[in-house]
């Protein structure tokens, strides 16, 4: 949506149930009446419902579920995540814009989000299918003052802070499955992926995306995700509007983020292993060095996987859970 149209809206949301007079919206942005009209017609054309009337002006009547600046800076109550946003209607990934963005110099806490995503990013080289209108396909950009070997905590900071936010706003039983992955009744309805730039002992940027599937019918996925995948609208059995959840993640996650780089990992600790739904669970996890079986027992300080083994406890940095 252009500028100025995206201005408009801005005026009548202000207005909430209030109408803004057509002069009103010629006079601030400079633009004849009948160019004013025009741009009410277009949001007409993309869902708005519109109400004019003779001598008051118009009156927003109803707002589809866009992601759109307007609509999530209404609900944005950070000091900086998500203060600097581009929202975008189509894009390869988002997390490829927020890298090209980030060496451009983009301020900690700038956010990407897009209603489609042609080529979604997954972990492990895979890909997130991240069809329009139904997710939030998100990547926040940070600057955390940390060496490389402690990013992994970025991610599971992450998971506690949009495990919380979904949790508050849709009562639903979100559980962390380490190390990236929320799920909901042993099926995944969110995946995070930190991509990072650096040397090791100072992180430049971190990218960390995250893939939520907010209103997606069980019936629309494809074959080989049936079954291992979720949304939040099929386990509520209601869709949910996607800018107050936006505004509910980037809240929570300021918040973990900015305890974590004044406390340490230890300020995320104890709330990833209440919310994990993996502890005390016997699991199997694969990396570079084989497959390892054993009971999920904690976190260390770090933030490696603890497993019970037959060889005793064992701290697990980097792997992929493969079964339980
Ligand atoms: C995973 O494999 O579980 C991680 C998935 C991360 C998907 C998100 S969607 C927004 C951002 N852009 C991408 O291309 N990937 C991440």
């Amino acid at each position: 949506m252009g500028g100025t149209r995206q201005q408009i809206l801005a005026m009548m949301i202000e207005k909430g149930d209030g109408y803004v007079s057509g002069e009103e919206i010629s006079r601030k942005l400079g633009l004849s009446r009948t160019a004013v009209w025009k741009h009410i017609e277009e949001l007409r054309r993309e869902g708005y419902q519109i109400e004019a009337r003779q001598r008051s002006g118009y009156r927003l009547v109803f707002r589809p579920d866009r992601i759109l600046q307007e609509e999530i800076a209404c609900h944005l109550s950070t000091r900086s995540f998500g203060r600097v946003l581009r929202t975008l209607k189509t894009v390869d990934s988002t997390q490829k814009v927020a890298h090209q963005w980030a060496r451009e110099g983009a301020p900690e806490g700038a956010a990407v989000i897009a209603e489609e995503q042609t080529a979604g990013r997954g972990r492990l080289g895979r890909s997130w299918h991240s069809p329009p209108g139904s997710g939030i396909w998100m990547s926040l950009i940070l600057r955390p003052p940390i060496p490389i070997a402690r990013a992994p905590q970025l991610t599971l900071m992450a998971s506690v802070g949009i495990a919380r936010a979904l949790i508050d706003m849709t009562h639903l039983p979100v559980r962390i499955k380490w190390p990236n992955d929320l799920l909901i009744r042993d099926k995944k309805v969110c995946g995070i992926l930190t991509e990072l730039r650096g040397e090791q002992d100072r992180v430049h940027y971190a990218v960390l995306g995250a893939g939520i599937n907010v209103n997606i019918d069980g019936e629309a996925w494809p074959p080989d995700l049936k079954g291992k995948v979720t949304s939040l609208s099929a386990e509520a059995g209601r869709a949910f509007r996607r800018s107050p959840l936006i505004a509910a993640m980037l809240k929570e996650l300021e918040a973990i983020y900015e305890k974590y780089l004044e406390q340490g990992f230890s300020a995320v600790h104890k709330e990833w292993e209440r919310l994990s739904g993996i502890l005390g669970r016997p699991v199997k996890v694969r990396n570079a060095s084989g497959e390892v079986s054993g009971i999920a027992r904690g976190l260390n300080g770090d933030g490696a996987l603890l497993l019970d083994t037959e060889e005793g406890l064992i701290p697990i940095y980097s792997a992929e859970i493969i079964e339980g």
